[in-house]
């Protein structure tokens, strides 16, 4: 297995309010993208890294990642959609690359045990694997829009319901295939959805807490308390039946 984690980062971080982009905020002294590239590494079947960013930021991003891991970094621009700086990502991708793990930049602190299970399951022989979460509130499906009502018309079954994190792992085959296929006009929020649209079958692992994502001003400070002392947060291994997620599990695809 030769792994490439490709690292998203070329947001703008709307959501997170004006500023520098999102990946280049800093918590604890490092940028969230120097925390995120860093926690992946931590398992050492990471070959090398490669990572979208914001045209402006290449060359100084290059200059600051080489120094930070020991596995050989390319820093390309990003493009307009996440989609976008991801297939960049994958056009610069050497071809000796057999499977790729595709890590937000926005995920600062996803412990190398959850990069671990992914990469296990790679290991074992499953060509796309996420990491998920249970899903801890009712979750209601509505209709209409925000200023005219929203009104109820069901609420799902939290049981068969999952949150989804990063990274998630590919055989490079899989996923140039997925991307090859994708319709004009699609905007994905992740790499398995466009895989699962070709009808691959993906199977899920434990993911972490650790792992949230940083998206509002309210998860930047959460992220600068755990930034101070990550350990205090530190999940016990999964039970396998506790979510059942602890071996992979399949979640989508039209075979076993
Ligand atoms: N991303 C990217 N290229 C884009 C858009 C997003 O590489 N054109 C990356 C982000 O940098 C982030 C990850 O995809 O690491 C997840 O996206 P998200 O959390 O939505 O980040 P932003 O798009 O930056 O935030 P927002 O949607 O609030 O603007
Ligand atoms: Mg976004």
């Amino acid at each position: 297995m030769r792994v490439a984690a490709l690292f998203p980062a070329a947001g703008l971080g709307l959501r997170l309010g004006p500023g520098t982009p999102k990946a280049f905020r800093t918590l604890a002294g490092h940028s969230l993208l120097q925390h995120a590239v860093r926690a992946v590494c931590a398992d050492d079947r990471v070959d090398r890294v490669m990572v979208a960013v914001p045209e402006g930021n290449v060359a100084e991003t290059a200059a600051d990642l080489s120094q930070l891991v020991r596995v050989p970094v390319s820093v390309v621009a990003g493009g307009v959609l996440r989609q976008d700086s991801v297939a960049n990502l994958l056009a610069a991708l050497d071809p000796s690359v057999s499977h790729v793990l595709v890590h937000d930049a926005a995920r600062p602190f996803v412990p190398v045990s959850v990069v671990g299970r992914v990469l296990d399951a790679l290991a074992e022989g499953q060509i796309a694997v996420i990491p998920v979460l249970p899903v801890v509130d009712t979750v209601k499906e509505v209709t209409g829009g925000r200023d005219s009502g929203e009104r109820v018309v069901a609420t799902l079954d939290r049981s068969v319901l999952r949150a989804v994190q990063t990274p998630q792992g590919f055989s490079l085959e899989v996923l140039v295939r997925a991307f090859a296929q994708l319709p004009p006009g699609l905007a994905a929020t992740d790499e398995s959805s466009l895989v699962e649209r070709i009808g691959v079958p993906v199977v899920a692992v434990a993911g972490d807490q650790l792992a949230f994502k940083v998206t509002t001003p309210f998860d930047l400070a959460v992220a600068d308390s755990v930034a101070v002392q990550p350990d205090a947060f530190a999940a016990p291994p999964p039970e396998s039946s506790a979510a059942g997620l602890a071996s992979p599990t399949t979640v989508g695809g039209d075979s076993p």
